[in-house]
């Protein structure tokens, strides 16, 4: 599978592949959720915020993860966070998951990236580097429903001390119901 960072004219199909895979992983409101942010970020977070990633088959999306960028203004770094991630329930276990956030991952490295937050399942991104961190490591920008699902990694040699201060996260994440 060939990965791409073009997302403007497939917006549309990457939004149908993350309703299709948590339509069937969650249920057809979590579908139509999901969709409804993807098209919203990939609509109105500018390119200097956002990296999109998307592994395809020929001009089929076969799964896409979203990075976003965090602020931390009383921080020097450079942060971002991934969210969301889905590969097309017909791919899963396969290992493409993996292979796109390892690829994302490395990308952002090369532009300067120094830290990245995820807030999901350890058991699958501590697969990709991501460990649990705290609220105290990093401020979430809303409360968080699920600390135990808020993790981190850092891309820079340095490591991952404590980011300081609060957070803002781009205006399409910052429902608290993805908190
Ligand atoms: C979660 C998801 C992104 C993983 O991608 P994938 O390509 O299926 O996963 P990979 O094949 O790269 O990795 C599989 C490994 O991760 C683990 N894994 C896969 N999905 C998992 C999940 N939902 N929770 C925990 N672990 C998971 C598997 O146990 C497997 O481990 P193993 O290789 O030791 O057996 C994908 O299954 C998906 O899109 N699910 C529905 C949507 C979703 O839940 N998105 C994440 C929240 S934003």
């Amino acid at each position: 599978m060939d990965v791409t960072t073009e997302y403007q004219d497939k917006a549309r199909d990457i939004a149908a592949m993350f309703r299709d895979s948590f339509t069937v992983s969650e249920g057809p409101e979590a579908g139509q959720q999901i969709a409804a942010l993807v098209a919203e970020m990939l609509g109105t977070v500018s390119a200097q915020d956002m990296h999109v990633f998307s592994a395809m088959e020929g001009a089929e999306v076969r799964a896409s993860i979203l990075f976003t960028r965090m602020r931390y203004p009383e921080d020097t770094r450079t942060v971002f966070i991934l969210s969301p991630v889905a590969v097309a329930p017909d791919q899963q276990g396969k290992g493409v998951g993996q292979r796109l956030i390892t690829h994302g991952l490395a990308a952002l490295r090369e532009s300067g990236v120094d830290i990245v937050l995820t807030y999901g399942d350890i058991a699958f991104y501590s697969k990709v580097g991501f460990t649990q961190i705290t609220t105290e490591d990093a401020q979430p920008p809303l409360p968080l429903q699920h600390p135990h699902g808020w993790l981190g990694q850092a891309l820079a040699d340095t490591g991952f001390a404590p980011l300081q201060g609060p957070s803002e996260c781009v205006p399409p994440l910052g429902d608290p119901d993805y908190w």
